[in-house]
């Protein structure tokens, strides 16, 4: 068979990210293999995201480019995938001709199909068909890059949350969750494909196979800690409201599960979070956290913020600054309230001024700046377990940690931390030896974005204990 070059552009969210694996799963047997250039692709799909404004124009600009490329080369296949796909259907094939598919966010196993219809009649599809259940999609695993340490597995799909600024319940559909078995043979498949750690994704793990009578996302984290040869474990998106102490206890008793929650509240003011729908007040959440650090004192908790959400007083985006004060994250993101068509909150009286919105954004950056900063500095002298990812990238050569005759290495610890080392040339200076490997790193520097440390021990086979050193520094 030809080999064809595929091009997948994604933008947004780790959800897109994995969809963005599958689908080059599920076109390798067309024979499309991974390309990085956009110049000589023979099929460009961008994956696109529609949670806030600045995504979708992003998917809209690259779309742009698009059309002048197809020019130099009119039989390229662009296709449009994902949620801004989903949400706009037709209107882009309508809009866009040099673009040759739309398919929304249940449509990838539908793909293999739709592309050799194109390819033989060069016809124009849009499928934007929602499924109800999940599991009639039956995920593949997609290809692995070289090197790579860590892979997400998708457990569920949809929301049924409809926060009032969200997209998502709108263009990923109804909640969804796959079938414990089915997530246990991916997580096996990634382990035996060499992976160490795993992310379970989904828009709120927390409420993980309610809807279907299946475990819950407590008991299926349990099955997942038994597999062998996987060392670690994350999840992503937890919802504060579903939350349980049952959940919280598994960051004490399994111990592959990684010390880092992420936990968005969005906002730290209680006719806020109403009007977002959220279904907790500021105390519910403050209750949770102190339920963690209860199990886990010293949990990394991360958080998203949204700023200039509609209505939002001057005292009530203050009440959201004294929050992060008296939670202290080890990290977050904040964003300004966008519009999202679709949203409920589009409706909402009260709009936030542009230049209101981007002082709160700066004020709220800044004040965890400083806490991160703090936090970073305490962590001098104290020596983390990373699970090493390879050669630091984008690093700049007047960076702290840059000598001569040091190749630099970077991990993430259990707390989410990466963590940026130096290993002499001579002592391991080939990358396939220490890339998933373990490695203590004993923290050396502490910087607003970054942590530097030095090899201390390792690299080792394990992400628990005092482990077995195999090359001592
Ligand atoms: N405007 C700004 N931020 C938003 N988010 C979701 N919808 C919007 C919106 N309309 C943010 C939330 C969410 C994160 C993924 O994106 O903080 O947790
Ligand atoms: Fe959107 Fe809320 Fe669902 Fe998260 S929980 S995906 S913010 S509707």
């Amino acid at each position: 068979m030809k080999s064809k070059l595929l091009h997948i552009s994604t933008i947004g969210c780790q959800m897109n990210v994995y969809d963005a694996n599958q689908i080059a799963g599920v076109l390798a047997p067309l024979g499309y293999t991974g390309t990085d250039a956009i110049e000589t692709a023979d099929m460009v799909i961008v994956n696109t995201c529609t949670i806030r404004e600045k995504a979708e124009q992003k998917a809209f600009s690259l779309l742009g480019r698009l059309a002048k490329i197809k020019i130099a080369n009119p039989s390229l296949i662009v296709a449009v995938g994902g949620c801004v796909a989903q949400q706009e259907g037709e209107a882009i094939i309508k809009r866009m001709p040099h673009v040759d598919m739309v398919f929304g966010t249940h449509a990838i196993f539908r793909l293999p199909e739709m592309v050799r219809r194109i390819e033989s009649t060069r016809c124009r599809i849009v499928d934007v068909r929602l499924s109800e259940t999940i599991d009639v999609d039956d995920p593949v695993t997609g290809p692995l890059t070289d090197g790579q340490v860590s892979a997400f597995v998708t457990i569920m799909r949809g929301c049924d949350n409809y926060c009032t600024y969200c997209v998502v319940p709108h263009v990923r559909g109804r909640e969804s969750s796959r079938h414990p078995d089915r997530i246990l043979e991916e997580v096996r498949t990634r382990v035996a494909q060499g992976v160490r750690e795993v992310t379970l994704l989904g828009q709120n793990v927390n409420s993980y196979g309610n809807k279907e009578g299946l475990c819950s996302f407590a008991e299926l984290l349990t099955r997942v800690n038994t597999i062998g040869g996987l060392h670690r474990i994350r999840f992503t998106t937890s919802h504060p409201k579903d939350l349980s102490d049952d959940l919280m206890r598994t960051f004490g008793r399994l111990e592959k599960l990684c010390n880092h929650i992420h936990l968005p509240v969005q906002s730290g003011d209680d006719g806020i979070l109403k009007r977002m729908n959220r279904k907790y007040t500021r105390s519910a959440y403050l209750e949770k956290i102190a339920g963690l650090r209860a199990v886990s004192p010293d949990i990394a908790i991360t958080s998203d913020f949204i700023v200039g959400f509609p209505g939002e007083t001057d005292r009530q985006f203050q009440a959201t600054l004294d929050l992060i004060e008296s939670v202290r994250y080890d990290g977050l993101f904040a964003f300004m309230y966008s519009d999202r068509p679709s949203a409920p909150s589009a409706a909402f009286s009260g709009k936030i001024a542009e230049p209101v919105k981007k002082e709160r954004l700066q004020a709220l950056l800044n004040l965890q700046e400083g806490i991160t900063r703090e936090k970073h500095q305490a962590m001098v002298g104290r020596t983390l377990r990373v699970l090493v990812e390879g050669p630091s990238r984008g690093l700049k050569p007047d960076d702290p940690a840059i000598a001569a005759s040091q190749i630099q290495w970077s991990g993430r610890s259990s707390s989410n931390h990466i963590i940026h080392f130096a290993v002499p040339e001579d002592f391991l200076a080939k990358k396939e030896l220490l890339t998933g490997a373990f490695a203590d790193i004993m923290i050396e520097g502490a910087y607003a974005h970054s942590l530097w440390g030095r090899l201390i021990n390792g690299p080792m086979n394990t992400a628990q204990g005092k482990g077995e050193t195999t090359i001592a520094a």
